[in-house]
């Protein structure tokens, strides 16, 4: 107990299996000074009291006010950190003409650090003002740019893992915004790795280059294989975007006769490590490789409503042991918050399970057990994100990070609905899940260190 670098006590919610939370009732919280959660204290511990007698009164130790409760912080898989400056517009056209039309011109501007700059500067404190602890970040093909996203994450306390987007196929990528051939892409790439493990060995929280191949129809064969090899050679992530659109499931049909998934698997860009974004087309057999090989789903429940005008079947594949997180896939969903994107997963999936055509006999609308719950929801934003990355994060657990947010459910401007002193703590939670806004975020943690305050 000499240990304890901070102390925290207070309420904390955390997931116990993905349908299962567990309550953490008052608890203390030993953090050590990596970070880490050494040991988690319950009051029925006689250890308690003696912890209290030491701790109390000091500078290292916490306690929650009255209201406020401890949620993990959230792990958001899917972030374009260009588009950031686009959230909000350009929704009215499908993805290959949204590409081509507002996407690829604003990406285009990341040659101009200091737009980069303001922009990610920007981005990066929003998500942690919304409880986002670690992020999965597509940058643009700028080597320097995508360096100074992860640069940012590292000096404002956030998790990032950051890819140089690889765009090398002339035939597909406007000239003014691609690779210039497929050995800078690949040389771009493998510096941008260098660099970002260097940068790596002086932050806390941890900041990882990511291969990033933006998706099939981008990239030339060269280079994909290229990118597998690098991922390899490095032991870095990989994402990219796996069979999200009906134009894009069918390119990449058409070139390689076979889906996504087994396209990327050739080139040995699937894993333990691998995050795909979407995956509206898998089929039993890709879902499969998923499972088999470990790669996870960056679910984008509100992008994939506008951009690939489709409701994933999430429960089926958590069903078959794949690893799920949730992604804003910001600016194709046009929010930075997360909790938005766990209240649109489980309206998607009620949808998807009760047919949303009246004019049909009930029996025949929707697709049967395809409702998840907020509790699986919220696995997806922190546990099943953090599993996803192969990282200690997203449980309040021992041996996992200290990442957290501190909710405030009595915020005057943003007062949670809790009329009743004693009202039941898993009532509470659902209440924060449905209601939180930025407002009632007060501190932000990561791997032991305040990133945010209000
Ligand atoms: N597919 C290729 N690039 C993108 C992108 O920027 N956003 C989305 N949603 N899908 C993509
Ligand atoms: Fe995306």
């Amino acid at each position: 107990m000499d240990k304890c670098y901070e102390i925290f006590q207070g309420t904390a919610f955390t997931s116990h299996t993905s349908k299962e939370i567990t309550i953490l009732k008052d608890c203390l919280f030993c953090v050590n000074e990596n970070g880490i959660i050494e040991k988690i204290v319950v009051p029925e511990n006689e250890e308690y009291q003696l912890f209290l007698d030491k701790y109390q009164g000091r500078d290292n130790f916490h306690r929650l006010a009255d209201g406020q409760y401890f949620l993990p912080g959230f792990v958001d898989l899917h972030v374009h950190a260009p588009q950031w400056a686009q959230s909000g517009t350009a929704l009215d056209l499908p993805l290959h003409d949204w590409l081509n039309t507002y996407t690829f011109p604003l990406e285009a501007k990341y040659a101009d650090l200091d737009f980069a700059a303001t922009v990610y500067e920007d981005l990066v404190q929003t998500l942690l003002a919304n409880g986002t602890t670690t992020a999965l970040y597509f940058a643009t093909v700028h080597k320097e740019a995508s360096l100074l996203l992860a640069e940012i994450c590292a000096k404002k306390g956030q998790r990032g893992l950051v890819g140089k987007v690889v765009m090398d196929d002339p035939e597909q990528n406007p000239d003014y915004y691609r690779d210039i051939n497929t050995e800078t892409a690949l040389a771009d790439t493998e510096e941008f790795i260098l660099a970002v493990q260097e940068l790596a060995k002086q932050v806390k929280q941890g900041v990882y280059p990511v291969v990033t191949p933006r998706f099939i129809p981008s990239c030339t064969t060269e280079a994909l294989k290229g990118l597998g090899e690098l991922a390899a050679k490095y032991d870095t992530h990989i994402q990219s975007h796996c069979s999200e659109s009906d134009w894009e499931h069918e390119y990449v049909q058409n070139r390689f006769h076979k889906h996504d998934a087994f396209a990327l698997h050739d080139f040995g860009l699937l894993g333990d490590k691998s995050v795909m974004a979407h995956c509206n087309f898998l089929d039993d057999d890709d879902a499969e490789l998923f499972a088999k090989t470990g790669t996870a789903i960056g679910h984008c429940p509100l992008s994939n409503a506008y951009f690939a005008n489709s409701v994933i079947p999430i429960a089926r594949f958590r069903d078959k042991g794949i690893d799920i997180g949730l992604g804003t896939d910001i600016s194709a969903g046009a929010t930075p918050s997360l909790y938005d994107n766990a209240k649109q997963s489980v309206v998607s999936s009620r949808m998807l399970e009760d047919g949303v055509n009246n004019a049909l006999p009930a029996e025949e609308r929707g697709v049967p057990n395809s409702r998840i719950t907020i509790n699986e929801a919220f696995y997806f934003a922190t546990a099943g994100g953090g599993e996803s990355l192969s990282l200690p994060i997203g449980r309040i657990q021992e041996n996992y990070t200290w990442d957290v947010q501190i909710i405030d459910t009595n915020v005057p401007s943003a007062k949670l609905p809790i009329f009743d002193p004693n009202e039941d703590l898993y009532d509470i939670f659902q209440k924060i899940m449905y209601n939180t806004r930025p407002e009632n975020i007060r501190e932000v943690w990561v791997q032991g260190e305040k990133v945010h305050s209000r």
